[in-house]
């Protein structure tokens, strides 16, 4: 087991730096850059005997469950933009709970690490029931979900020990762009769209190498916050799923209460918990949401809210001032921001676990898979 973790003290700690490889391996293969027009484009061979179906859909549906289902969210948008096609998430349990209405032209997509997630499986057999276009994406070839869906594409993230899901979150996204520009691939109008997206997934390896030099610094984060009750993370967009799995790590490893807050219902009832006391992450990097959430920002500080931004490189001065922490990641493409924002999150729940000296792998009452309803 020692020799497995390298030179890292826990499979968390191993897992989370390395990102950069998982993500380039999840992704070798599948971008193709080329020809004289130095045309970019993705190659999934496990989807593109359905590619037709699925743009054909009356919607897209996103279902797992815990950081696969935030990891389908962060996708989401992206998805709906370069497919046109309408897509709702739905958490596994959730849908069998309400028997939700599932049709023959909907393609549903299932997310899972293990691809052996009970609800995710049930819901799997309910949609197959139902007629619905079935697509997997895993990260354990073989695997139940991996055997039963009709088509799909493995995250190829290497195996993942740890009970927190770290690299297969950011394979995930990566891969969940990939499959929205694979369905989006014969819109001429996006063209120059998914071309960027091209680019800066090429690029994203580098960037998320670049944000794990945060790691002193996110365990000095940590440090200040190691007896406090809880932790709130506010997101929106792109990242309001950052701020949903941020809160879920800190949580599962580090026992600490942690909730993602939509940023957008801030003054719909998570304001009143504001003080100079209580911790905020407020996520704050450049896209289309940054000047709400800088004003975000500044409704905070006139609560005289205790503030951890997470900006944009080079930000960290115009979005808070001097009086608040700030957090400065390098900036890519809007839709792979999640990628490189959650990794000071994922340091920071990893250096708090430590600190509090609880079990970084194996938290209390949690499996790495959970194979039960
Ligand atoms: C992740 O950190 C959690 N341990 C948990 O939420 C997990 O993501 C969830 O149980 C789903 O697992 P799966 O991806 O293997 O389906």
């Amino acid at each position: 087991e020692q020799i497995n973790k390298g030179k890292y003290e826990h499979y968390m700690q191993k897992e989370i730096h390395e990102q950069p490889e998982s993500l380039t391996t999840t992704m070798r293969g599948r971008l193709i850059r080329g020809g004289s027009s130095n045309r970019k484009s993705v190659l999934l061979g496990g989807l593109k005997d359905h590619l037709k179906t699925i743009r054909r859909s009356r919607r897209i549906v996103f279902i797992g469950c815990g950081t696969s289902y935030n990891a389908a969210l962060a996708a989401r948008t992206i998805l709906e933009e370069l497919s046109g096609i309408p897509v709702t998430m739905e958490i596994a349990s959730d849908l069998l709970d309400r028997q939700a209405p599932v049709y023959r032209d909907d393609t549903i997509i299932f997310v899972s690490q293990s691809g052996e997630t009970a609800d995710t499986l049930n819901a799997l057999e309910y949609s197959l029931s139902n007629g619905a276009l079935c697509v997997g994406i895993t990260n354990t070839v073989g695997s139940a979900i991996a055997r039963n869906t009709h088509c799909g594409v493995h995250i190829n993230a290497g195996s993942e020990i740890g009970v927190a899901s770290t690299k297969a979150y950011t394979s995930q996204i990566v891969v969940m762009a990939m499959v929205a520009l694979a369905i989006g691939a014969d819109t001429i109008s996006t063209k120059p769209r998914r071309e960027a997206i091209i680019e800066s997934l090429l690029e994203l390896p580098g960037k998320v190498k670049q944000v794990l030099k945060l790691d002193e610094e996110m365990k000095d984060l940590a440090k200040s916050l190691i007896s406090e009750q809880s932790l709130l993370m506010f997101g929106r967009g792109y990242n309001y799923a950052t701020a949903l799995e941020g809160a879920l790590k800190v949580k599962e490893v580090a026992l600490m209460h942690s909730e993602g807050i939509l940023a957008g219902e801030m003054k719909h009832g998570p304001l009143a918990l504001v003080d100079e006391h209580l911790p905020i992450v407020v996520i704050a990097t450049r896209d289309q949401c940054f000047s709400k959430q800088q004003s975000v920002i500044q409704q905070l500080k006139a609560r005289k809210g205790r503030l951890i931004v997470m900006c944009s490189e080079g930000d960290g001065t115009a979005v808070c001032g001097s009086s608040c922490r700030v957090i400065e990641v390098p900036l890519v493409v809007d839709c792979l921001q999640p990628v490189v924002n959650i990794v000071p999150l994922q340091l920071l729940a990893y250096h708090l676990t430590v600190l509090r000296g609880y079990n970084v792998d194996q938290p209390r009452n949690l499996a790495k898979s959970v194979t039960t309803e």
